[in-house]
């Protein structure tokens, strides 16, 4: 048996231990062979494909990003797509993909599976840990790890100048990286997509910090915004579809504090770094257990699954049940977290 392997969407740490358990398991106790294809579905689409075999996978576990490489390309909003996809597999004498991605990538498996005889397992990642149908997705703990560590760095800098720093996380959907960071980090606001933020009480919170003599700190997702949407609008950090700007929020934020509460104010947009370098042991840990899961399913002949994490356990749950609707943080859950705020 072949089987063919992509990474899609976003890059994150943990993808390349994936690969490897899904080589090693593979070849040792299932003799299968393996093809990669590069960039994504780019790969099937284009029949661009790498070699991957035992040394293919040595040494790549610490490693951040992915050995395949990655793309957003989505066969199914390309002319003809799915047939050249279906084309390159069957020239490549692939039996059957293991597809490595969030939701628009999985989405593509699952319809491919479903409708189009193409034999998928997937396996779940984003950093943004917003995939239904698993508890995690690796590359989140590792992202929580980087956004906390840049929040204990933040919070020196502002007590010496007591300034505010605004900490901006990624998260367009989503909150969960906030939260995580936020609440291990000590922040004395944070901002989730989830559940629009009131200005005015952000700054009352901001406001009662330095009347104890203690810089704030505020960690906002990049997909917050305020009650008053339009306040964002008149600054001009809206995109085209009316979401806010990606890297906007943070700086918008600062400003608007600084204006209204007099105090200096300062951003720090932590971006791509969350998504970059190696991944945490609780992520290697994950993809690894992941990627033995996926091949193990792929040996069943368990099409149209995919590998999520219940409590400790690995278990299969349709490709469709992840990608139906994102997991965004539970309101209970974030009250919770309102304690530590002012
Ligand atoms: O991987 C998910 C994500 O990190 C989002 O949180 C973020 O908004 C987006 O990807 C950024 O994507 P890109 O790297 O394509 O700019």
């Amino acid at each position: 048996m072949r089987v063919g392997v992509l990474t899609g969407g976003g890059d994150c740490p943990g993808l390349n231990a994936v690969i490897r358990g899904i080589v090693r398991k593979g070849v040792q106790e299932y003799g299968f062979d393996f093809t990669g294809f590069r960039d994504g579905w780019r790969g099937p689409l284009e029949g661009d494909t790498v070699r991957l075999d035992i040394p293919a996978v040595r040494g790549i576990l610490p490693r951040g990003g992915t050995i395949l490489g990655s793309s957003r390309t989505n066969p199914l909003k390309t002319e003809g797509g799915v047939d050249r996809v279906k084309r390159n597999l069957a020239e490549n004498e692939v039996d059957a993909l293991v597809v490595i991605g969030g939701e628009d990538t999985l989405g593509v498996a699952a319809e491919l599976s479903a409708h189009h005889g193409v034999p998928c397992v997937g396996v779940p990642k984003t950093i943004d840990n917003d995939l239904s149908a698993t508890d995690y997705t690796f590359g989140f703990d590792t992202a929580v790890n980087i956004a906390t560590e840049a929040i204990d760095r933040l919070h020196t800098t502002a007590e010496s100048h007591m300034r505010v720093l605004v900490v901006e996380v990624m998260g367009r959907h989503a909150g969960w990286i906030a939260l995580h960071s936020g609440l291990a980090g000590g922040a004395n606001v944070i901002l989730i997509p989830e559940q629009r933020f009131d200005l005015d009480q952000v700054c009352a919170w901001v406001e009662s910090r330095f009347k104890i003599r203690y810089a704030p700190i505020v960690v906002v997702a990049e997909g917050a915004m305020p009650l008053d949407g339009d306040l964002v609008l008149k600054d001009g950090t809206l995109d085209s579809f009316g979401h806010v700007r990606l890297s906007g929020i943070g700086e918008w934020l600062a400003k608007q504090i600084e204006k209204r509460t007099g105090k200096e104010a300062r951003t720090t947009v932590l971006g791509h770094v969350q998504r970059g370098g190696t991944p945490s042991a609780f992520d290697r840990w994950l993809a690894t257990r992941f990627g033995l899961h996926a091949i193990e399913a792929v040996r069943d002949g368990d099409f149209g699954t995919m590998v999520a994490l219940r409590g400790t356990d690995i278990v299969r749950v349709p490709i469709g049940d992840a990608t139906a609707r994102i997991k965004t943080v539970d309101p209970a859950l974030y009250q919770e977290a309102g304690v530590f705020f002012g």
